[in-house]
């Protein structure tokens, strides 16, 4: 596979976030998440088509006949430079966007052609931690084993890890088992992208993700954490027929295979740029001053190895 300057994408990318980000953040807490999706994506598309580079979108608002824009298999850019797959989610939460609830991104992923898992809006079970704890985690031990190790790598106790989860019902029991093994929990809302970055940034307060989130969330998740030497491990969970049947069509192998980021995220060439809509772990949110608007944007990509952070003040008057 041809490697492509996907660094100088990845910083391209950033006026596509920012601008969504912005677009977002002026339905935070009206209640209307279609139209908070909806003007992050309009936003992010005008920006994609004015960019030199040859893109087609491997995860996306879903089939064209469902989304009008940034759907999958839409080709994007003006044409010329880089061959490369994205995966975008313009808007990840938008439930935190329509009630004002934390950690809302723009987010886009991106490598060469052939390089992203082409993974059909369903759920997966995840594991994410760390590069100090990559190499000792997976689905076969109990949680509580899983954490100690963990803990072990980290230096720290038991009793000092944080598990990130999903607030949902279907974790009553993977909650109970973190309580059980003496770790502390940090129940979330909304956005298991920036969480399962989180156990690999400077100063995160999270040790390690566990649960069931998005499998698109997952491919994303996956191209920073490939970036940061951290791990993801995720396996399909399907929750009702239309996944079941999209599975069955990827095959046996897909369906019983635990997938790394290597497997959903395939080059070394894999970037990351996001931008907060609302504060994070990952970013910052937008800020609406009087004359500017200040953004908090991440840049990720393993070649070269870089984690930059980027908070830009736009100025609206000369
Ligand atoms: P959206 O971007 O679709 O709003 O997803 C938000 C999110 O919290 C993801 O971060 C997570 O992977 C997924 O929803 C979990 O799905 P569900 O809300 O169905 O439990």
């Amino acid at each position: 596979m041809k490697p492509a300057p996907h660094t100088g994408l990845a910083l391209d990318f950033l006026g596509a976030t920012e601008c969504a980000a912005i677009a977002a953040s002026r339905w935070i807490g009206k209640g209307n998440g279609k139209a908070a999706d909806k003007a992050a994506v309009d936003a992010m598309r005008k920006v994609f088509n004015k960019i030199d580079f040859s893109g087609e979108i491997i995860i996306g608002e879903g089939a064209k006949d469902e989304a009008p824009e940034l759907f999958v298999g839409e080709k994007l850019g003006t044409g010329r430079g880089a061959v490369v797959d994205i995966a975008v989610d313009p808007l990840e939460c938008t439930d935190s966007v329509a009630y004002g609830r934390p950690n809302a991104l723009a987010v886009i992923a991106t490598g060469p052609r052939g390089s992203l898992y082409k993974a059909f809006d369903g759920y997966m079970e995840k594991i994410a931690v760390g590069p100090e704890a990559r190499d000792v985690v997976d689905f076969d031990m109990p949680v509580k084993t899983l954490i100690k190790k963990v803990a072990h790598t980290l230096g720290k106790e038991v009793k000092e890890v944080t598990v990130a989860v999903l607030d949902r019902p279907r974790h009553k029991n993977l909650v109970q088992h973190i309580r059980q093994a003496g770790a502390r929990v940090r129940l979330f809302t909304d956005g298991d992208v920036a969480m399962a970055i989180a156990p690999c940034l400077p100063e995160s307060p999270i040790d390690i993700l566990l649960g069931i989130g998005g499998s698109t969330e997952a491919v994303l998740a996956a191209a920073a954490l490939r970036c940061l030497g951290g791990e993801i491990l995720c396996r399909w969970k399907p929750s009702d027929e239309r996944q079941r049947a999209e599975l069955q069509k990827l095959g046996a192998r897909d369906a019983k295979k635990v997938f790394s980021a290597r497997d959903l995220a395939r080059s070394e060439y894999v970037a990351f740029t996001a931008t907060g809509v609302i504060d994070g772990p990952l970013a910052d949110g937008v800020v609406l001053e009087g004359g500017s608007i200040i953004t908090h944007s991440v840049v990720i990509s393993l070649r070269p190895r870089m984690l930059r952070f980027i908070k830009t003040k736009h100025l609206l008057k000369a």
